[in-house]
C-alpha cells in the first residue's frame, strides 16, 4: 500500500524540537519528505532555550531512518532572505513543496504596563509576521504543484484571552485571522488553509515558560490550562502531530478556513 503522503514535501518551521519535530516525524512516517526550518540558536527574547543544531541533526537521522529525505535550514522566520533561501533549497533538492506548517513561535508573560516595545515587537514579528513571510515564499511553490495545504499553529490563546499574555494572545488571534483570509484568497488555487488550537503541550516551550516564572511546569499548567478532562495537565506533541497529519491528508479535503481545537475541553469550560 502506498503511504498516504508519498511524494509530498512538507516545509515545517520550528522543527528542531517540540511540536514541530513531532509533526515532522509523523508526516515522514506517512511518506512525506521534510524541510526542517529552525532558528536553532538562543534568541534575544524570550530567555528560554530554543532548538539546537544537534536536535536538527538528530531529526535528519530519524527522518532518513524512516526512508524519507530531509533538508535542514537554519534561519529565523523574521528573516525573509533566509526563508526564501530555504524555499529555494527545498525546491532544488526535493522538487517542490506541497505542505506548509507554520509552527515556529515563542511565548512569555508580561503585564500590559510592564511590556516593552521590544517584547511586543519580538512576539508579533515571530508569531505573526513570521508566518506571513514564510507563506509568501512558499505559496508560489504550492501553486506550481497545483494545490496544497497550510496549517497554522495558533493556540487556544488564538480563540480566547489569557492573563499577562496580551502580546501572545494578539499574535495568535492574528494567526487565526490570517488563516481565514488566506483560505479565501487561495481556495481558487486548490490550497486549503486551516489553524490548530492546542491547549498546553508538553514541550520545551512549556518548560521554558515555567522557568521564566520560577515555577514548575505542572504549576503553570494548573494556573492557566483548566482542561476539562481530569488528570490532563497538558497534551503531548504527538497528539498535535496526529491532528496535523489528518489535516494535511486528503482525508481532510473539505477542511479549509476552519479552526481545529485540541484542548482537552478547555474552551468548553
Ligand atoms: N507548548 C504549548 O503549550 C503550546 C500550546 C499551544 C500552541 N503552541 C504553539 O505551538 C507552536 C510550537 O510550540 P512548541 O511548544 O513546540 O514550542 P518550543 O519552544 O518547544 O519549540 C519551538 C521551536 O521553534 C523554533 N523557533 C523559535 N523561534 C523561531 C524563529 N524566530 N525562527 C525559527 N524558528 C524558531 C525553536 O528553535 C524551537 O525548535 C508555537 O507557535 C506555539 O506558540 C504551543
Amino acid at each position: 500500500m502506498t503511504a498516504e503522503l508519498e511524494g509530498r514535501v512538507a516545509f515545517i518551521t520550528g522543527a528542531a524540537h517540540g511540536q514541530g519535530r513531532a509533526i515532522a516525524l509523523a508526516l515522514a512516517r506517512a511518506g512525506a519528505d521534510i524541510v526542517a526550518f529552525d532558528v536553532a540558536a538562543k534568541i534575544a527574547y524570550p530567555a528560554y532555550s530554543q532548538g539546537s543544531p544537534a536536535e536538527l541533526g538528530s531529526l535528519l537521522t530519524e527522518v532518513e531512518a524512516l526512508g524519507r529525505r530531509a533538508v535542514l535550514a537554519v534561519g529565523d522566520v523574521r528573516d525573509a532572505a533566509a526563508v526564501q533561501s530555504a524555499v529555494d533549497d527545498a525546491v532544488e533538492q526535493l522538487g517542490g513543496i506541497d505542505i506548509l506548517v507554520n509552527n515556529a513561535g515563542i511565548v512569555a508573560y508580561a503585564a500590559l504596563e510592564d511590556m516593552t516595545e521590544a517584547e511586543w515587537d519580538a512576539m508579533l514579528d515571530i508569531n505573526l509576521k513570521g508566518p506571513f513571510l514564510v507563506a509568501r515564499a512558499v505559496v508560489p511553490q504550492l501553486k506550481r504543484r497545483g494545490g496544497g495545504v497550510i496549517v497554522n499553529n495558533s493556540s487556544v490563546m488564538g480563540l480566547r484571552g489569557g492573563n499577562r499574555l496580551s502580546h501572545y494572545v494578539a499574535s495568535k488571534h492574528g494567526l487565526t485571522g490570517l488563516t481565514k483570509a488566506w483560505a479565501i484568497e487561495l481556495a481558487p488555487q486548490g490550497i486549503r488553509v486551516v489553524s490548530i488550537h492546542p491547549t498546553g503541550v508538553n514541550t520545551p516551550m512549556n518548560d521554558g515558560l515555567a522557568e521564566l516564572e520560577g515555577a514548575t511546569a505542572i504549576e503553570i499548567a494548573e494556573r492557566s490550562a483548566g482542561n476539562l478532562l481530569p488528570g490532563v495537565p497538558w497534551i503531548e506533541p504527538e497528539d498535535v502531530a496526529e491532528l496535523v497529519l489528518y489535516l494535511v491528508s486528503d482525508r481532510a479535503r473539505f477542511a479549509t478556513g476552519a479552526q481545529f481545537t485540541l484542548d482537552a475541553g478547555l474552551l468548553t469550560r
